[in-house]
């Protein structure tokens, strides 16, 4: 964990900043170039914007996780005309080099570092509020909250937010339901063209990658445990399930579990899965899945990450206290706890396992999220004093371009309906 002071600099040429090493940008601007060759809808917005500037003088605070695909989305945010401060979403997500280039190269102010302490993290976030946004643009609710609890005096000047993952919607309805929310934020992960792909297949394979880099372990015929039946959860089972893994799901909805159930997989209770599993990965969104009476029973050798948003999911001080201090590193980002003659371990110190230990998700899948991100802040720009302090579903006709968009990127071409079909469908007079 860095623990460095952060200093704000701020030169002539360059915004306002707090990183790891600005050498790392040449490096940074390749790999953003890269992850853009496979982001054509937020490129056309983008060129869109460019000419429209829809966002023209518009102080963003965004606090999502610095990875290259976020920097296309904050360049598009810049092309529109917005004032974007960047901070991160989670400590150990940042790519150092992504947050160099995009200061050194795009002359956007970032706020971030790979593997900041708490302190390191919550200055970032208020660096980023010290820029006096009018939206936010939140990953996860943190940067809300602390306005809400911390920075309320900040509320009259905010008109709108943003929100990309089912954590963040969960606090904020929360926070509405509770009359709390300054303002109104509109759920971006609630489009059909966001959670479908992004929470199944982005995270179905993204946490895959996470595991294989962690441990370099072989899956086909592995048992791995996955714990919530989301749609991240489902993404992750079917993915183990592809290569070749005995996947059992524990859920605590019926529904789901039945769900899971035919989709293939075993399901049973937490207390089953422990000493049946290799691998444990949580995705429930909630506290201590895994806990002591599950560690005390799990196998020699058995691994436990978390695809979650928070680092609650596995009762690491339980754990911690379990191993009485016998922790030791034994490969980057896997952690071995010496149980007394068994060893568990615990991957990426209990954080998102699929963007501490590997990428994210790849930028194709970003490409639906962040369009929707951008043409979100678009309306709400538009639109904010039509609305009321809540929390909104990304309007539909935005969900359905951003899927035409994608599939005319992809090549592919949907049948009309014929004429008899239309009239068909909308009729009520033909029976059997
Ligand atoms: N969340 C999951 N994957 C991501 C990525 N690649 N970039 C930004 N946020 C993400």
């Amino acid at each position: 964990m860095t623990t460095t002071t952060p200093s704000m600099q701020t030169s002539s040429t360059m915004p306002p900043h707090d990183l790891a090493d600005m050498a790392l940008a040449a490096e940074g601007v390749r790999r953003i170039e890269w992850a853009e060759r496979e982001m054509p809808v937020l490129r056309l917005i983008r060129e869109r914007f460019e000419l429209e500037k829809p966002l023209k003088g518009l102080r963003v605070a965004a606090c999502l996780h610095v990875t290259t695909e976020t920097a296309n989305l904050v360049r598009t945010l810049k092309a529109g005309g917005a004032l974007v401060t960047l901070c991160a979403s989670n400590p150990l997500s940042t790519q150092d080099d992504v947050a160099a280039a995009l200061v050194a190269e795009y002359g956007i102010s970032v706020f971030a570092r790979h593997g900041a302490d708490r302190d390191l993290y919550y200055k970032h976030l208020n660096l980023a509020a010290d820029a006096h946004p009018q939206m936010t643009m939140d990953d996860g609710c943190d940067l809300v909250t602390l306005i809400h609890q911390e920075r309320r005096s900040q509320l009259a000047e905010i008109v709108a937010g943003t929100e990309e993952t089912t954590t963040g919607v969960i606090r904020l309805k929360a926070m509405a339901a509770d009359n709390a929310l300054g303002y109104p934020v509109v759920a971006v992960n609630e489009a059909l063209t966001k959670h479908l792909f992004d929470n199944r297949y982005g995270t179905g394979q993204s946490t895959l990658d996470g595991v294989l880099r962690a441990t370099n372990y072989l899956i086909a015929g592995r048992r791995v445990v996955v714990a919530g039946y989301g749609w991240c959860g489902r993404g992750i089972a079917s993915r183990f399930r592809g290569m070749g893994a005995q996947v059992a799901v524990v859920e605590v909805d019926q529904v789901r579990a039945l769900e899971a159930l035919m989709d293939g997989n075993l399901v049973m209770t937490i207390g089953d899965a422990a000493p049946w599993g290799e691998i444990f990965i949580t995705a429930t969104g909630d506290i201590h899945v895994l806990r002591a009476e599950h560690f005390k029973v799990m196998r020699d050798g058995a691994i436990m990450c978390n695809s979650g948003h928070f680092d609650v999911e596995l009762d690491l001080p339980a754990l911690k206290a379990l191993a009485g201090g016998r922790v030791r590193e034994v490969r980057q980002n896997v952690e071995e706890y010496d149980l007394g003659g068994r060893r568990v371990h615990v991957l990426a110190e209990g954080r998102l396992v699929n963007l501490s230990a590997a990428e994210g998700h790849p930028a194709a899948v970003m490409d639906m999220s962040f369009a929707n991100q951008a043409l979100s802040a678009e309306y709400l720009q538009r639109h904010h004093a039509e609305l009321a302090n809540g929390v909104y579903d990304v309007p539909t006709e935005i969900d359905q371009q951003v899927a035409r968009l994608k599939l005319e990127a992809m090549g592919i071409v949907l049948d009309p309906l014929t004429p008899e079909q239309a009239e068909y469908m909308g009729s009520w007079q033909h029976g059997t």
